[in-house]
Formats: structure tokens, C-alpha cells, sequence
């Protein structure tokens, strides 16, 4: 039976062609505003120009050098800012990294408590955080239209989540032009990252939510359809709009309802970024297929639903089904040029999945997974099966 569900999205979403400077209709006129932003590729591809032009009639400083997987450190150095300027609205400008920074901004500019740290480590949930927006320069996370995000502490390695129903944007603006002058890398991490979202919250057991199974697996048709054609040309703009709008909807919540979601691909492979510093979409490759091998079993009857209606594969049994569609999601990653196993990306890997298992143990991480039965010992296992 469908699960019962309460949906509110209520962000606002700016889609399409020269939307940028519409930035402008929907930050109060009387707002000092801080613009957050990352390493400086908007300097460098005309986004910048464009939103500071757009608010050329709005009091806004600036905070940049956010970096990819945005780190504790830096973004306490803009929250100095954001109270010293006296700053009453955020402005993210950037991919998933500057958005989520700026949500834990939002958070912790409200933040009544001791140290903004335990936002994360105690899980506080934030139910009004100091009002921001979006200019999204990175298809990937769905960061642009949801109220998660993920926070990175160099100095300890940990990499942990937040949100709350006070961290949705008010407005995100999409303009599916931006992906021009991504490089290849992050293109592809972005198809991956968001492929990997919708079998999360896919990849369970059915229960009869037909439209939710469909939405998932239409979002899975159209990456697959257009990501060699957004590699080959990104300015193919049709290509690129519906890669930009296939992300938004991966993870704007909508397909995650009435329906069981995984998501210990993500806590796992959150650790490989917190310990090796790997893309975030290259260590759900390097997990996934582990994940879906090891619990086989209990997946494996949506395996070989995704197999037929994704992959085409209509021969053979369920087991011959799940199977084949698991070995069609490595090639597919393979085909975009990411790699699916650990000792791929570093040579220091003895000790990894013991280590992880350790840390969900201290965080009482017992049972993940669609079940909540997931142990730190079979994570250790499935961690291992990806070296
Ligand atoms: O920093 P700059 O100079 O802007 O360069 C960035 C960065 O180096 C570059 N880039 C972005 N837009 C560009 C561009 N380069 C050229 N042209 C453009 N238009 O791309 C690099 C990566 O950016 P980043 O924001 O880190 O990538 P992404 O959007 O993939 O975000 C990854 C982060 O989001 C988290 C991940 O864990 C990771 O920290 N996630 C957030 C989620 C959420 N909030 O819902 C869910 C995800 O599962 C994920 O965990
Ligand atoms: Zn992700």
C-alpha cells in the first residue's frame, strides 16, 4: 500500500532562457544582501556580470571562495560578515556546494545555540532560517529547489547533513545556458548525481505507487537519452534544459512520496568524500553497485522493474533481470567516464570499511536503508566489495 504523505515544495522556480536577470523581481528592494559564491568560475563565464548588473539597484556585498563540498571554516568567516554588515537576505551564486553552504548560512545566522557545529552534529532542524535565493550554475543535486544540505569539516573529516522546512529557497533561477562552460568532469558528475538520486528513492521494494515508479523512471529515460548529447554539445540548449530540469526534479522531493527511500548510498559514499576527498557523484559509483549486490535479495523485484522499463532487458528471470540491470548501470557510469571502484581513486584503502562501520557506530547510524535494518557490520561489508 502507498505510503500516506504531506508534499509542500515552496520554492519558486525561475526556468529558462536569459532568466538571470529576473534575480532582480524577487529580492526586496530594501534587503542588504550578501552574494555567496565559490571559486570564481562565475567570473570567468559572464554569470557574475549578469546577476551584479541585474542588482545594480540593491545594497549587496560579496562572500566568495566557497569551496566544493563547502568547508565549516570558511563558511564561518562568512558568517562574521552576514553579522557585522547586519546582512538580511543570501544570494547563492553556484552549483550544490555554494547552495548547501548557504543554507547552513541561513541556519546558522538564526542559530540561538552554542556553536553553529551542532546544527549538524545534534541534527537541529530549522524551521526559518534568514531568507535566501538561487542562481543555479551547476545541474547536479537539487540543492536549488529542496531543504537539504551537506557540510563538509576538513579538520575533523566529517561530511554531514542538515536541513529543515525553514532551508527551502524562496526562488531559484535555472538557466539552462550556464552548463556551457562546465567542464567535463562536473557535467558528468552531474548526470551521476542525479541518476543516483532517483534510485534512492526507487530502488526499495514496490508497493504499488505507480505514478511515483514512473515519475522515477521517466527522470532515468531522459539522463540517459540526453547525456551524451549534453557531453558531445553543451549548447545544445534543449539537451542541456532537460538535463538542468531532470536534476531539479530528481531530488525537489516530489518522487520520494508515499514510497520507502534508501539513501545508504549516500551515507556511505559521503564518507569517501569526507576521507578522500572524492567527487560526491563518484562515490555513489563507486557504492551502488555494491549496495544493490549485497542486498540483492530484497531489491531485487524493482531491479528487474528498472531493467525492463529503463533498460530494456525483457528476457529471463527477476534474478536475471535485476542482474543485468545492475551490470547496465556500471556501464552506463563506465560510458560517462566514472569509475566504480575504489581503488580507482586512491591506493589507501585497506581499512576503509571498518573505519566507516566504526564512525556509524558512534553516531548510532544502526539500521539504514528502506528497512532500517542496514548494520555498520554490513556496511563494512559493502564498503569492502567496492574496493
Ligand atoms: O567553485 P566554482 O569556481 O564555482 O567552480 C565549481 C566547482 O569547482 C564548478 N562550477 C559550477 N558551476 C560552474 C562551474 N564551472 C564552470 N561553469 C559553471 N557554470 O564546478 C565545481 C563543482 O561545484 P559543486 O557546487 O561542488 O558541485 P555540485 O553541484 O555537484 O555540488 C556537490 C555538493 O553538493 C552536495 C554534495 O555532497 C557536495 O558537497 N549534495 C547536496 C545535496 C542537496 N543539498 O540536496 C544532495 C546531494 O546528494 C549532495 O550530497
Ligand atoms: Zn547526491
Amino acid at each position: 500500500m502507498m505510503n500516506n504523505f504531506e508534499f509542500k515544495n515552496p520554492t519558486k522556480i525561475i526556468f529558462g532562457k536569459d532568466t538571470i536577470e529576473q534575480v532582480k523581481n524577487e529580492i526586496p528592494s530594501d534587503a542588504k544582501v550578501l552574494l555567496l559564491y565559490g571559486g570564481g568560475s562565475i567570473k570567468k563565464n559572464g554569470i557574475y556580470e549578469q546577476v551584479k548588473t541585474a542588482l545594480a539597484n540593491i545594497n549587496v556585498i560579496e562572500f566568495g571562495g566557497i569551496p566544493a563540498n563547502p568547508e565549516y571554516a570558511t563558511l564561518i568567516e562568512a558568517l562574521k560578515v552576514i553579522k557585522e554588515e547586519h546582512i538580511t537576505y543570501l544570494l547563492a551564486v553556484g552549483g550544490g556546494s555554494v547552495i548547501d553552504g548557504t543554507k547552513f548560512l541561513s541556519a546558522a545566522a538564526v542559530f540561538k545555540g552554542d556553536s553553529p557545529w551542532d546544527i549538524l552534529a545534534n541534527k537541529v532542524r530549522t524551521e526559518k532560517g534568514m531568507p535566501f535565493g538561487t542562481v543555479l550554475t551547476l545541474p547536479a543535486t537539487g540543492s536549488e529547489m529542496n531543504s537539504g544540505a551537506v557540510i563538509t569539516r576538513k579538520e575533523t573529516k566529517e561530511k554531514l547533513a542538515m536541513g529543515g522546512p525553514g532551508l527551502f529557497p524562496e526562488f531559484s533561477i535555472l538557466d539552462p545556458q550556464v552548463i556551457t562552460s562546465i567542464p567535463q568532469r562536473q557535467l558528468v558528475n552531474g548526470l551521476t548525481d542525479a541518476f543516483m538520486h532517483v534510485l534512492e528513492q526507487y530502488m526499495t521494494y514496490p508497493i504499488g505507487a505507480l505514478l511515483q515508479d514512473r515519475f522515477a523512471e521517466s527522470i532515468l529515460q531522459t539522463i540517459i537519452e540526453v547525456a551524451p548529447k549534453v557531453l558531445k554539445d553543451p549548447t545544445d540548449y534543449n539537451a542541456a534544459a532537460n538535463f538542468m530540469w531532470s536534476c531539479t526534479m530528481a531530488l525537489n522531493g516530489l518522487i520520494q512520496k508515499g514510497v520507502p527511500t534508501d539513501w545508504a548510498v549516500h551515507a556511505m559514499g559521503h564518507e569517501l568524500t569526507a576521507l578522500f576527498g572524492i567527487d560526491h557523484a563518484r562515490t555513489l559509483a563507486v557504492i551502488a553497485p555494491s549496495h544493490y549486490k549485497y542486498n540483492f535479495e530484497t531489491k531485487k523485484e524493482k531491479l528487474a522493474q528498472y531493467g525492463e522499463r529503463v533498460w530494456n532487458i525483457t528476457k529471463g528471470t527477476i534474478d536475471d533481470k535485476a542482474y543485468g540491470a545492475i551490470e547496465k548501470t556500471i556501464t552506463f557510469f563506465h560510458g560517462l567516464g566514472i569509475n566504480t571502484k575504489l581503488s580507482d581513486y586512491t591506493k589507501d584503502y585497506e581499512g576503509t570499511a571498518e573505519e566507516i562501520a566504526k564512525r556509524f557506530t558512534h553516531r548510532g547510524w544502526l539500521g539504514l536503508g528502506e528497512h532500517q535494518t542496514l548494520s555498520p557490520y554490513m556496511v563494512e561489508k559493502i564498503v569492502k566489495m567496492a574496493y
